[in-house]
């Protein structure tokens, strides 16, 4: 399943503008502020598909039946462009347990692959799982991080979380990914260019977030 915030106009329409800006995007601050303010309204959205069970809460005045969260969802990020997302999510579902991934592309000649270098996570058996990262380009990171955290146990369902996404990588997900899975995205763009950046995309998300790495 496909959901894209933006088919519907909402406030996020606004973060992923700022982001998007060729100037506005300058600013760090700004741009972290928004990657983590769409993060809290996409954990929201979210959390309206997730199961809930009745609790009674007393107040000063009495009782009452309310419905909460069945179980928290564990939260996955995918650095380094996923912490400030993340953040986001941490501050919806805000008792969730957070694991924690290194993958990153690297390019192979004309082909872009995957450098997987780090995990620490939970155990995600039964669990929903949220699977952040704001860059949904090849669709190959995400891939290669789920074939490795499947080993740490199998999730009821996993969430992948982007704040824009490529037709490409939609696709590539699902061909490859046979778990039971949602992919939420701000906004759907074009396509990817010849060096599987997203056009317009809005840039290197991980520079824009933190600068220019080596
Ligand atoms: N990662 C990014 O930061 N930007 C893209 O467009 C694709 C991958």
């Amino acid at each position: 399943m496909l959901k894209i915030l933006n088919q519907s106009n909402s406030v996020a329409n606004h973060f992923l503008y700022e982001m998007r800006h060729l100037e506005i995007q300058k600013d760090r601050a700004k741009f972290r502020n928004n990657l983590r303010r769409l993060g809290a309204v996409m954990a929201y959205e979210i959390s309206r598909t997730l199961s809930y069970k009745k609790e009674t809460v007393t107040t000063p005045l009495g009782t009452m039946e309310v419905d909460l969260l069945a179980e928290q969802p564990i939260l996955v990020s995918i650095l380094r462009a996923a912490l400030p997302f993340s953040d986001g999510f941490l501050e919806t579902f805000d008792q969730a347990d957070v694991g924690f991934v290194g993958a990153y592309r690297k390019e192979e000649g004309e082909e872009i692959g995957v450098n997987f270098e780090y995990m620490a996570t939970p155990s995600l058996d039964n669990k929903v799982v949220i699977i952040v990262d704001p860059m949904l380009a090849t669709g190959k990171s995400i891939i290669e991080s789920i074939n490795h955290l499947l080993n740490n146990g199998k999730p009821s369902h996993i969430h992948i979380a982007a704040a824009v996404a490529a037709p490409e990588g939609i696709d590539y997900i699902s061909r490859m990914l046979k778990v039971e899975h949602t992919i939420w995205t701000g906004a759907l763009d074009e396509k990817l260019n010849s060096k599987s950046y997203i056009v317009p995309g809005l840039g290197d998300a991980g520079d824009l977030c933190f600068g220019p790495k080596l």
